[in-house]
């Protein structure tokens, strides 16, 4: 969502905001702006669109200054406009300020501004902001800001100037994020740290209720008293090229390549050479893990399709039971918690917003906290009790790819983990299944060399053009057409439901027409046959099918239009493969429907407000 960026120093301020700004391009935006301190006064411009609009108003009309501010704006309050966009100002042009979040409170607050005098320029909650942060400044703008900000409920992450103070940066963070980026003579804010990487690879996350302030001769922290808060910087430990596109067309596409890598990776960093699944950042002893109850993982999308896998791999090697909740239904849903229930929150960003607070219930009723987290020092990282990151590195495209695959791997070795400090399964047991892991990096690479033959399959006439569409599976792969399912409406646009297979004659068949494409997910296992019957009856009702089924399953093309295969695989362990073939499909549809793959409308790849 919303992508923020500041800078302060001796470079052109301009030029850093804008490169920091395309590089937060991926969350997802509407608009876009830019306010920086020139010649003694506010300079801003904001477009509607893409980056690009902006950059090119920008080309002919420079900013200049060494003291700025720009954001991308996902609209909530108030429509994509020219006035909504961020930065905002107050009445006399003194403060600039771009916000991330929500704030609640913002129709009393606007309330109280407008019984004042003061006349609002647009629609959207931030504008409360610069006018409130006016009314208490007194010469000292961090000051101003940490007394305006106590009048404020909901979510933010805020970058702000004042003309008066042309050497100051100030930032602030509650329950959106922000980073501060450590140069030589300059400091820089930012929505995460892909926003800073090209200049410096030092960061400090900022905490909740806390505040900085940044001068090109160094920063300051405190926290919403006023007290100093002490942070040891971070080092960033991947490099910028990582968040290119490397020569691909898409970010989807490099991403789905990089998969067997990333599960290499991840392999190598928990399971050493004798078949030992070491998970050092757990943050609870083998005692209290042997003694859980119960398991309940949250999350939203494509991590929570990961959970679900999740939930077959844990109660299969750790026979203890799993729920897999949404975080948006978690968080109301008043769910008996204890501290012998664990809470595994799944998320590539570590900062969706849902997800995040059911980490904060959790929390709040004693239960334990383990996240399944890819962006080291998130927010979701730093609230849990223990984390497994799955090391899947910077996912760019809005479509997740590869940080599904890598939390399916980090499950699965956290489940043989469980299994052997419950004694539900042998060493010997885990040899094996590891073994059997170790082999699926090899066979996706098989499944990624059909890419071609994906390609001329999705672009079918019958699949490429379908209104509707249906995902099947049964299963471990139940989960996966639903996420296959999810995979292609979101960046195609077409209407598909991803359906457990055995609920075909509960009502869904009943839409089954040679104008709907079904994809089955059929690899052998042991509901292969229950599957095949599925096909069977949309078959009898002319549906067209393409199926997705182990090598060697020759039989399955008497049923089916279109087949894909993947390499013969643990049953276990097929979610992994089988996502390769169903996002390729969607992707390589929604290229030929010409639509915008890693920035599909509406979305935001950060979820950061409710
Ligand atoms: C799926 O392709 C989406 N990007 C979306 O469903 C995503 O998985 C969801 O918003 C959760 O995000 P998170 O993993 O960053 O928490």
């Amino acid at each position: 969502m919303c992508g923020i960026v500041g800078y302060v120093g001796e470079g052109e301020a301009q030029d850093i905001i804008l490169e920091g700004l395309a590089r937060l391009e991926y969350r997802g935006y509407d608009s876009a702006g830019i306010s920086l301190l020139q010649d003694g006064a506010l300079a801003t411009c904001k477009r509607v669109g893409k980056l690009a609009v902006l950059r090119t108003v920008l080309e002919t009309t420079p900013l200049r200054g060494r003291l700025g501010i720009g954001h991308t704006r996902w609209a909530t309050h108030g429509a994509p406009a020219e006035e909504n966009a961020h930065p905002h100002w107050d009445v006399a042009q003194d403060i600039a300020v771009v916000h991330n979040g929500i704030i609640e409170n913002f129709q009393e607050l606007r309330q109280e501004l407008e019984a004042t005098g003061i006349v609002f320029r647009s629609a959207t909650d931030s504008e409360v902001l610069p006018h409130l942060i006016q009314q208490y400044y007194q010469g000292d703008l961090i000051e101003a800001v940490r007394l305006a900000l106590q009048r404020v409920r909901g979510a933010y992450a805020i970058g702000v100037l004042h003309r008066g103070e042309p050497e100051v940066l100030v930032g602030a963070r509650q329950g959106s994020p922000l980073i501060l980026g450590l140069g030589q003579g300059e400091y820089f804010i930012g929505s995460d740290a892909s926003a800073v990487v090209k200049h410096t690879r030092q960061v400090i996350y900022l905490n909740d209720g806390e505040l900085c302030k940044l001068t090109p001769a160094g920063y300051h922290i405190i926290d919403m008293t006023g007290a100093p808060a002490r942070h040891t910087p971070s080092t960033i430990d991947w490099d910028p090229v990582q968040a290119e596109k490397e020569g691909y067309p898409h970010y989807m596409l490099k991403e789905i390549f990089q998969q067997p890598e990333v599960l290499r990776h991840a392999l190598l960093a928990y399971v050493d050479s004798k078949n030992n699944i070491e998970m050092p950042d757990l943050g609870l002893d083998s005692q209290r893990l042997a003694g859980l109850r119960r398991i309940v993982i949250v999350a939203c999308g494509t991590a929570w399709h990961a959970g679900l896998v999740g939930k077959y791999m844990v109660e299969q090697f750790a026979r203890i039971p799993v729920e897999v909740d949404l975080a948006s239904e978690f968080r109301y849903g008043n769910r008996v918690l204890d501290a012998d229930t664990l809470v595994i929150p799944v998320t590539q960003s570590g900062e969706t917003a849902d997800t995040l607070e059911a980490v904060r219930i959790a929390r709040t009723n004693g239960a334990p906290v383990i996240g399944i987290v890819n962006v080291v020092g998130s927010s979701i990282a730093r609230s849990a009790d223990g984390v497994i990151y799955t090391h899947a590195g910077p996912e760019i495209g809005v479509a997740s790819t590869k940080a599904y695959t890598s939390q399916l791997c980090a499950l699965a070795l956290f489940s043989l983990y469980m299994g052997r400090i419950r004694n539900t399964v042998t060493p010997e047991d885990v040899a094996t299944q590891l073994t059997q892991l170790r082999e699926i990096p090899g066979k996706l690479e098989q499944c990624l060399e059909q890419a071609d033959a994906i390609a001329a399959c999705a672009r079918k006439d019958h699949y490429m053009h379908a209104k509707n569409a249906m995902f099947i599976g049964r299963g471990v792969n139940y989960p996966s057409a639903m996420e296959g399912a999810l995979k292609l409406k979101e960046i195609s646009y077409i209407h598909v439901e991803g359906y457990a297979a055995g609920e075909m004659k509960h009502g869904p068949i009943a839409l089954v027409t040679p104008e709907l494409p079904v994809v089955c997910l059929a690899p052998q296992g042991s509901v292969y046959e229950k599957v095949r019957s599925n096909l069977e009856e949309i078959r009898a009702r002319g549906g067209v099918i393409l199926s997705i089924a182990t090598e060697g399953d020759d039989n399955i093309k008497t049923i089916s239009n279109d087949v894909l295969y993947i390499p013969a695989c643990a049953e276990m362990f097929s979610p992994l493969l089988v996502a390769a073939p169903l996002q390729l499909i969607a992707y390589y549809i929604a290229c030929g429907l010409g639509r915008d793959v890693d920035q599909p409308r509406n979305l935001a790849k950060s979820v950061t407000v409710e």
